[in-house]
């Protein structure tokens, strides 16, 4: 068992409870007559666990004190596991509420823990998951007796990965309804050891590229108010000593299991801590508890790590592959896609999306996916969203016998929609002018012409998912993409009561949760793909669903090296959605060779957005040629070690990284050259994640090397004739 608990520690610590992870240990006390719910201790593994010592509760002069004179002083400095609003603790907090009386204070006692093996599932919510030889969880269950609210700490142990979960549900003991205005998921106090802070940041086709700043006095937050996790920030955030690099320095990340308004942020105080914490945006967020009612917050993974940025990466990519992606392709090459939506926009039928898969089959695209367009009145992106039946003029004999058709080549079948939305110009909107999300009286603000369908409503939800599954049951559809393509506004429910409107964001989101979840279980077989305006809803929540997500609309080679980047920080390349598009690219107009657009590709799930019969002739000649280099190489890239070797962003010139398998015997290094330069006829490129003790081959070259002169002296590969170009290095154990 990883999770181990002390009693009575010290005079202060009644009781201490120590999670381990194979290099980390993370410690909370419970301090003081009151049993405040203190944290002690997240970092390197410690074999000991009398650290009573830490925690700055002694009663010197200008010093916090915990008697009950100066007790705003010490709630403002003590570290505390979940801190509350309103008692005299200043920092960030993390819950607050409002009682019957209107009253907002609110302190938190231990009362209980109940520690077991293996992990629960959070209702309604999705979750990192693990068997009871994967993990053990600790309960914590803490009390306000004033108010009768409970609140349930749950931290989950997984060993092997250096991952430490939590979450946390709020229950109402008492006896009036109160309102939770504020809940956030977890916390993280420590001293200040000249941090900076790593988030992610974007907009649309420029979606979660890397920024570091120095954590300085006052309050740095991300955050989303718009209903999705968002193009704009990200719910990631990591503090890291100054100086870390891919390979050292000591990095704390928290990443949200959650798809809707989010807050994380690091404040540093006045005595030099700092705080950092993540959770549900509590803006517009009110939640209704009635007596005997409960609220489940969703999840935060966490995780410390020596090994720099990364280590980090490294633990999240196998985190998440083993404890959060589920489902029929979880660890299985996904098919190559070919997806209509560059190739054609609205303009297709079905004898033109034939006549594209014949091609594609041809050169060994293994599906077609049918993009907007194909349902309603669709001829243009003004309209008809909500009206999921299929246009039988564009597609003379439906789904079935476009299917149809396009398996007889061999091929499968995808097709996209829109679930969540409708627009005004829609059947849908004209029966029930009510199922929208507005404010009653004022004129709705329109995004790409449409509304957001009000999903906390049952019946809504009923008729969207009825909508949805009908459409898959006529057909063998065997992929989805799944769009969300305007963020929430106007928020307003004709269903809810005034007093639950607050509730408006999440219950949204936990109708989203609830469509997809039960999509993936009736449908077990389809490959889901979740999109939202390219990368605009790419979080872990996602993930729980679908095993891939679509990056970007921008299909640019050479701008989507940043956005891969960025997303790789923290998932699995198997996650990334990415195709090799037609040029000039739709998005910048930027010219780049197809070699490159493939090289690029072929780190994410790899696929084609573009219409093979009027592409140049000595592109369509590559397709198969990269078609076998997926086959070739996506068991690699979809489960080995990334390794960050070089960063365009940070150097301007050119991109590096490398994928290693987990038995260290062969690796794949992606290289582009960005921009030549003049009098640079090499690049010397230090390979990492090989082993030092073993030789290898490169593919192509008759020397062999060993590791440690690949990793340490480093290879020297020849410049690359003009801009945008790139190079795949294979490398393979040498066979004695
Ligand atoms: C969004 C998606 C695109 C495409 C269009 C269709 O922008 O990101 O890939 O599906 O919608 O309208």
């Amino acid at each position: 068992m990883s999770i181990s608990c002390y009693e009575n520690v010290s005079e202060d610590v009644k009781k201490l409870i120590k999670m381990d992870t194979q290099n980390t240990s993370y410690v909370i006390g419970i301090v003081d007559d009151d049993m405040f719910v203190g944290h002690m201790y997240y970092g390197v593994r410690l074999n000991d666990y009398h650290l009573a010592h830490v925690l700055r509760i002694q009663e010197i002069p200008f010093l916090p004190s915990k008697n009950n004179r100066e007790r705003t002083s010490f709630l403002d400095s003590f570290p505390m596991e979940y801190p509350t609003y309103g008692l005299g603790d200043y920092r960030e907090d993390c819950i607050s509420i409002e009682t019957k009386g209107g009253h907002r204070g609110l302190s938190l006692q231990y009362v209980s823990d109940k520690v077991y093996e293996g992990k629960p599932a959070l209702e309604g919510l999705p979750a990192s998951f693990g068997d009871e030889d994967a993990c053990s969880s600790v309960e914590i269950c803490c009390e306000d007796p004033y108010t009768g609210l409970q609140v349930e700490l749950l931290y989950t142990v997984f060993d092997k990965r250096d991952v430490i979960t939590r979450s946390v549900k709020v229950i109402n003991k008492g006896e009036d309804a109160l309102h939770v205005t504020k809940v956030f998921s977890a916390c993280l106090d420590m001293d200040n050891r000249d941090f900076e802070v790593v988030s992610l940041h974007g907009s649309w086709a420029r979606e979660r590229q890397i920024q570091s700043v120095p954590v300085s006095h006052g309050k740095f937050s991300v955050e989303s108010v718009r209903g999705e996790s968002s193009h704009q920030d990200h719910p990631f955030m990591a503090i890291r000593t100054r100086g870390t690099n891919q390979e050292h320095g000591e990095v704390y990340a928290m990443h949200f299991v959650y798809s809707g308004n989010f807050k994380a942020a690091v404040q540093n105080d006045q005595f030099d801590q700092i705080r950092m914490v993540m959770g549900i945006h509590p803006e517009n967020f009110k939640w209704k508890l009635e007596p005997g009612q409960a609220f489940q917050a969703p999840e935060v993974v966490m995780l410390y790590t020596q090994d720099g940025m990364g280590g980090m990466t490294r633990i999240l990519h196998d985190f998440y592959r083993n404890h959060l992606i589920r489902g029929e392709y979880k660890d299985k090459k996904r098919p190559i896609l070919l997806n209509n939506w560059e190739a054609t926009y609205f303009d297709f039928n079905t004898d033109k999306l034939i006549g594209i898969a014949k091609q594609a089959s041809r050169l060994g695209i293994e599906m077609l996916v049918m993009d907007d367009g194909w349902f309603g009145n669709r001829f243009d992106d003004n309209r008809a969203l909500g009206d999921w039946t299929v246009n039988e003029e564009k597609l003379p004999g439906g789904l079935k016998y476009l299917a149809d058709e396009v398996n007889k080549l061999g091929m499968k079948l995808g097709i996209w929609f829109e679930p969540e939305m409708i627009s005004p110009d829609s059947d849908l909107y004209r029966a029930h002018p009510d199922w929208a999300i507005a404010i009653p009286g004022r004129p709705g603000s329109l995004c790409r012409n449409q509304y957001v369908l009000d999903l906390s409503r049952r019946d809504v939800l009923e008729h969207v998912y009825e909508s949805i599954a009908k459409v898959l049951r006529s057909a063998n559809i065997e992929y989805v993409k799944w769009d969300m393509n305007r963020q929430l506004s106007d928020l307003g429910s004709a269903f809810l009561p005034a007093d639950q409107m607050g509730e408006l964001y999440h219950r949204y989101v936990l109708g989203v949760y609830e469509l997809q979840g039960r999509m993936t279980e009736e449908f077990p077989y389809l490959l889901l793909e979740n999109c939202s305006g390219g990368g605009g809803r790419f979080d872990p929540g996602m993930l729980y669903y679908s095993p891939q997500i679509w990056c970007s609309d921008d299909t640019d080679a050479i701008e989507r090296l940043k956005i891969q980047e960025g997303t790789a920080l923290i998932y699995p390349l198997s996650t990334m959605g990415a195709h090799v598009s037609d040029c000039p690219n739709h998005v910048l107009g930027r010219v780049t060779p197809f070699e490159t657009r493939g090289h690029v590709a072929l780190s994410g799930t790899f696929g084609y957005e573009l219409d093979v019969t009027k592409i140049p002739e000595e592109d369509r000649r590559m397709i198969p040629e990269q078609v076998s280099m997926y086959h070739k190489y996506n068991d690699l890239i979809r489960q080995g070690d990334y390794y960050r070797i070089a960063s365009y962003s940070e150097n301007h010139f050119y991109d590096c990284y490398g994928v290693v398998d987990k038995d260290k015997k062969e690796a794949l290094y992606t290289f582009v050259q960005v921009l030549n330069r003049p009098n640079r006829h090499s690049e010397r490129l230090y390979f990492r994640g090989l082993d030092p003790d073993r030789w290898y081959r490169i593919e192509g070259e008759e020397e062999t090397f060993s590791g440690d002169v690949l990793m340490n002296a480093g290879y020297l590969l020849q410049s690359l004739e003009g801009d945008f170009k790139s190079k795949l290095i294979h490398i393979v154990e040498r066979s004695e």
